[in-house]
């Protein structure tokens, strides 16, 4: 099963730096480039949720959510699961 990564494109995502993951797909090392999904998602409304980190979000796997997340992270996190070593 692929991984799925959901990258916000909404506004405040996308200001605050999720137009620099829009091509993350295009830096994923080639072995996990097959393992994962990329989804541009319009606002996954966390923006609106006092109660969490900032922006911009991504979501893997439709339940972990990563605040102020940067590419860096994000391939990070895909080498962690893919890996298996951590469950989202
Ligand atoms: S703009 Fe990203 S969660 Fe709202």
């Amino acid at each position: 099963m692929k991984i799925e990564v959901e990258i916000c494109c909404g506004t405040a995502c996308y200001l605050l730096g999720a137009s620099q993951m829009v091509d993350i797909e295009n830096d994923l090392p080639d072995g996990l480039k097959d393992s994962v999904e990329i989804i541009p998602r319009t606002c996954l409304g966390l923006c609106e949720r006092d109660n969490i980190g900032k922006a911009p979000y991504v979501r893997f796997n439709k339940s972990e959510v990563m605040c102020e997340a940067t590419e860096e992270k994000v391939i990070s996190r895909i080498r962690e699961l893919a890996a298996g070593t951590k469950e989202a």
